[in-house]
């Protein structure tokens, strides 16, 4: 009988969107002791009867604002074994932050410095860092690799996330035993295969395919596409969808990667896209067709802080993390419909 490995991953946002398709992904694929740090702004404690109904396993959460330190070093006191985080918690609505930029560069980048913190205070050496394909900002220059340089941020988002990159590689320069992967997610969609997890934020969803599903079952009113005058082969933005469970995945790996001192210096960093450039309309074709109906949308205004198009080399990503998405579009918009016709209310 394998002995059970007592070292505990911390997961920040555990009970968010991505956070717990992550904590399904590590429960079934490791035997690390996994607890959740979410004070549920933008999620609620019912995500973890979703992780227990597919894992039968009970998470442990800690109910912390990560931007007060205090707390947050008193709530972490007693955790055995802290070996790692993964920090997912952070405001990620593109729209939003051009609307309230200093809640964002404060929740985004505070968060951030206390966890890294928290992590000199109780010796915790492996960091992995929610980061986003928005860093790359407008650039000629497609699919993006690691090395494209940024444009100037589109967004007040994509600027924390840009700073928030540069805060990890300035520190581990400074702790050389620290080690960090930062992560840079394309378009995370679609949800869990067995329909009982998904996407379900507490308000109104600003991205695309929530707010498709949502429009068609009738929950919200018509899409509205913003804008089809775009230099693209059919007028909408362009971006690199990728299926949340692969994105997980990827964590599970990036994880594997540092704690078997796989990295070949101390700041790993990689896009988590499929490569494939997809546009609005093209999401909402693929839509129709796996779920067999017609899709209700309008088309409007541009949207203020969207970059035009982006798409992901994932070269390195496949390389060393030994990893590669298994979901392509019809498969994240099937998963997307069959989790809202789960949680829709029936007619
Ligand atoms: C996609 C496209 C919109 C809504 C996301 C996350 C961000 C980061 C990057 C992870 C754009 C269009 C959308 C609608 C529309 N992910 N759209 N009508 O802005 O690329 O950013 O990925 O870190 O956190 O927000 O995603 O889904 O909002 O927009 O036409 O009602 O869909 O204009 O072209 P975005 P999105």
């Amino acid at each position: 009988m394998a002995t059970k490995n007592t070292s505990t991953i911390i997961v920040t946002g555990g009970a968010g969107y991505i956070g717990s398709h992550t904590i399904i992904e590590l429960l079934q694929q490791t035997d690390y002791e996994v607890l959740s740090i979410d004070n549920f702004s933008n999620s609620t404690p019912a995500t973890f009867d979703r992780i227990e109904s597919i894992t039968g396993k009970q998470i442990k959460n800690l109910n912390v604002d990560l931007c007060n330190y205090e707390a947050l070093e008193h709530a972490l006191e007693k955790v055995k074994n802290p070996m790692g985080i993964i920090h997912f918690a952070a405001f990620k609505s593109v729209g939003d932050s051009v609307n309230m930029p200093l809640t964002y560069y404060h929740n985004n980048l505070e968060s951030l410095i206390n966890l890294l913190k928290i992590s000199e205070k109780y010796a915790i050496k492996n960091f992995i860092f929610s980061s986003s394909c928005s860093v790359y900002g407008n650039v000629e220059s497609l699919p993006v690799t690691e090395d494209t340089p940024f444009a100037k941020a589109e967004s007040p988002y994509a600027h924390t996330k840009q700073i928030g990159e540069d805060i990890l590689i300035n520190y581990v320069k400074s702790n050389p035993t620290f080690k960090t992967v930062l992560l840079r997610y394309f378009n995370p969609v679609g949800a869990h295969n067995s329909g009982l997890n998904g996407e379900l934020s507490k308000d109104k969803p600003n991205n695309l395919v929530p707010f498709i599903t949502q429009s068609a079952a009738g929950i919200l009113p018509p899409l509205t596409v913003f804008g089809d005058d775009y230099d693209t082969r059919d007028g909408s933005c362009i971006r690199d969808y990728i299926h949340v469970s692969d994105i997980a995945d990827a964590h599970v790996k990036a994880m594997e990667y540092i704690v078997n001192n796989k990295q070949k210096n101390n700041t790993s960093i990689f896009n988590l896209g499929t490569g494939n450039g997809v546009t609005v309309f093209e999401v909402i074709k693929a839509f129709e067709k796996v779920t067999e109906q017609t899709l209700n949308y309008k088309v409007g205004a541009r949207r203020p802080g969207d970059v035009i198009k982006i798409y992901a080399n994932n070269n390195l990503a496949k390389q060393e993390l030994q990893w590669e998405p298994k979901n392509g579009l019809d498969e994240m918009m099937l998963s997307a419909w069959k989790w809202q016709v789960n949680i829709s209310p029936k007619k």
